[in-house]
């Protein structure tokens, strides 16, 4: 089976949620981090294929899923569904806990389970859309990450969907010349990295 991107089933969770995992430290396998396998893709996977299915597609090769775009074609409804179906329950089950000083970083992520995200960004309104594109190290520098986003922003023009942005980290430098080469601009600088902005109209 040639390397294939199509729509999202739900039987590609679990690899989604492991592509996270191997994907989540500046591109890297973030593992060692983490001795809670699943926390990085509540945060940053889970809950996109779950709320907007839609929006998310996966590569997949004879082998299974090797990769996958997760996104939300309205940011503000997406973080107003989280607060009401995707956060309560993970916060009854992980309630905030201290730094073990282990060097693992599972408190870091449960702390933003608590957090109350934003609904009214003010690129908000020209990027309402915004996502998550991880491959695994197989599939990467092939092109298929730019057939992703292409593939995502033809099925968000559809929804009339104008705009489409993302956070990206300094720590992933990678990432960001990817990110420039398939067409994303300078939304703002943030403490932590840069959000992005791709217009679809
Ligand atoms: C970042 C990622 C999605 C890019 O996908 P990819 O399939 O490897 O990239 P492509 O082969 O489609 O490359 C598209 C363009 O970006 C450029 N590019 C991709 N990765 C790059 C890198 N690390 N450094 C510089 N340029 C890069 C390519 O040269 C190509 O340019 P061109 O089309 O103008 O010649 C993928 O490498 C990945 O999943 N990395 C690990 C997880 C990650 O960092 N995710 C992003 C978190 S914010």
């Amino acid at each position: 089976m040639p390397l294939t991107i199509r729509p999202y089933h739900p039987s590609d969770l679990g690899a989604i949620y492991r592509i996270c995992l191997l994907t989540g430290e500046a591109g890297g396998d973030s593992s060692h981090l983490y001795r809670n396998p699943d926390l990085l893709a509540h945060l940053y996977a889970g809950p996109y294929p779950v709320a907007d299915p839609g929006s998310t597609f996966v590569a997949a090769d004879e082998q299974g899923v090797v990769g996958y775009i997760v996104a939300t074609a309205d940011s503000a409804e997406f973080e107003r569904w989280r607060e009401e179906y995707w956060w309560p329950v993970l916060r009854t089950q992980y309630p905030p806990v201290d730094d073990p000083g282990d060097g693992s970083q599972d408190h870091v992520l449960i702390a933003r389970f608590h957090e109350t995200w934003p609904t009214d960004e003010p690129y908000f309104a020209e990027f309402p859309a915004h996502m998550h594109i991880d491959l695994l190290p197989r599939a990467q520098g092939q092109g298929l990450g730019r057939r992703l986003v292409e593939t995502l922003a033809a099925a968000l023009r559809e929804r009339g969907v104008p705009g489409l942005h993302l956070g990206v980290s300094s720590n992933n430098p990678g990432a960001i010349a990817f990110y420039g080469r398939v067409g994303f601009r300078l939304i703002e600088e943030t403490p932590w990295g840069r959000m992005l902005g791709l217009g679809l109209t």
